[in-house]
């Protein structure tokens, strides 16, 4: 079971809310002939964004983390937003590096090095995980899957002939650049992160 293998793959309780949630579904689904799930795709959050290159950086942390199946899912539906490849180099820190330096002369060894980073990670994607599909962008919040941190949406004066997502700003001032829509979610891409590692 791909659920099971994910939860032993993520240590971090962070993301369990979601694997929770995903369990959930995935036992009311079983058994039933699988219904149509998908409104408008038939194309999973994982394969817009394998053929997303201003998003790879994110997705190849996400599937770092062995989100890759999960995102390839139908089990559950979930709004990402996604920081462009531009907005992950403009960065001082990497999402995999401590927010805080360690102490001088801690010795870490490569297995606790490499734990830790895989746990900056999953905060760090977390933080821009909405367990919720579709969302309203009419200054409203929303609780990330990372505990105590949320995202804000707001609409904006613009031009009403382009998409709703065009005139929204994400936390004051992040730009929802591009939006795909997939058959278990979808995914906004921003202009900048939500999280500062
Ligand atoms: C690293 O994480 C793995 C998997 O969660 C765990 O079994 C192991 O004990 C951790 N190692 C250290 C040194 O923290």
């Amino acid at each position: 079971m791909v659920f099971y293998m994910l939860r032993s793959q993520l240590a971090a309780f962070l993301l369990f809310p979601l694997l929770a949630l995903a369990l959930v579904n995935e036992q009311t689904v079983m058994g039933e002939a699988q219904t149509d799930l998908s409104s408008h795709s038939t194309q999973t959050l994982a394969d817009f964004l394998t053929i997303e290159p201003s998003a790879s950086i994110f997705y190849d942390y996400a599937r770092g983390i062995g989100l890759g199946n999960r995102l390839g899912d139908d089990s559950s539906v979930i709004t990402l937003l996604v920081p462009m490849n531009k907005a992950i180099m403009k960065l001082a820190k990497k999402p995999h590096q401590d927010k805080v330096r360690m102490d001088e002369g801690v010795v870490l060894t490569e297995e606790e090095m490499y734990n830790r980073s895989q746990k900056n990670v999953e905060r760090w994607i977390a933080a821009h995980m909405v367990p919720v599909h579709p969302i309203d962008f009419d200054s409203q919040s929303y609780p990330t899957l990372l505990d105590g941190t949320s995202v804000s949406f707001e609409i904006v004066k613009g031009d009403p002939n382009t998409p709703e997502w065009s005139n929204v700003l994400v936390n004051k001032d992040i730009r929802i650049v591009g939006c795909k829509e997939a058959s278990n979610g979808i995914y906004y891409l921003i202009d900048g992160v939500l999280e500062t590692p």
